[in-house]
């Protein structure tokens, strides 16, 4: 028998992982792109974790999400995480990492220059 664990589990049980310390000066930036995978049609749980403890408001956002083909509502959970912020603009990228990686930096890079 088969069992998740680590990550994957936590989409199962809605608990948000506790982050490694980190820095980050929101304060510093004017435009931010943020996103990261869809887990079970949400943002994975890590990033949730992040916009739990980090506030971010009053920004310019691009947001993104990468996925296996089902991005869910993601986007939307990722606005709703987000709020008192302008979207700028929003994407998705399917499995890029097993995508040619110069067809997925000039497809980066077009919806950044959007933005
Ligand atoms: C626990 C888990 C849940 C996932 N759930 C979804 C999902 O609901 N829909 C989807 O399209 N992809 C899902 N995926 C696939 C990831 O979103 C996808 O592998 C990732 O975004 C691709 O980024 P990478 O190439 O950097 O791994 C899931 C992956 C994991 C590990």
């Amino acid at each position: 028998m088969r069992s998740i664990s680590g990550g994957g589990k936590q989409v199962f049980t809605h608990k948000n992982p506790k982050l490694k310390p980190y820095t980050v000066s929101i304060d510093d930036y004017d435009l931010i792109i943020l996103g990261g995978p869809v887990w079970a049609g949400s943002p994975a749980p890590a990033l949730q974790s992040f916009l739990g403890e980090t506030k971010i408001r009053g920004k310019k956002l691009g947001l993104f999400v990468c996925h296996g083909g089902g991005k869910g509502k993601a986007l939307d959970t990722l606005k709703a995480l987000l709020p008192g912020n302008t979207i700028a603009g929003e994407t998705d990228f399917v499995n890029p990492a097993k995508q040619d990686r110069g067809t997925v930096a000039k497809q980066v890079g077009e919806w950044v220059g959007t933005l």
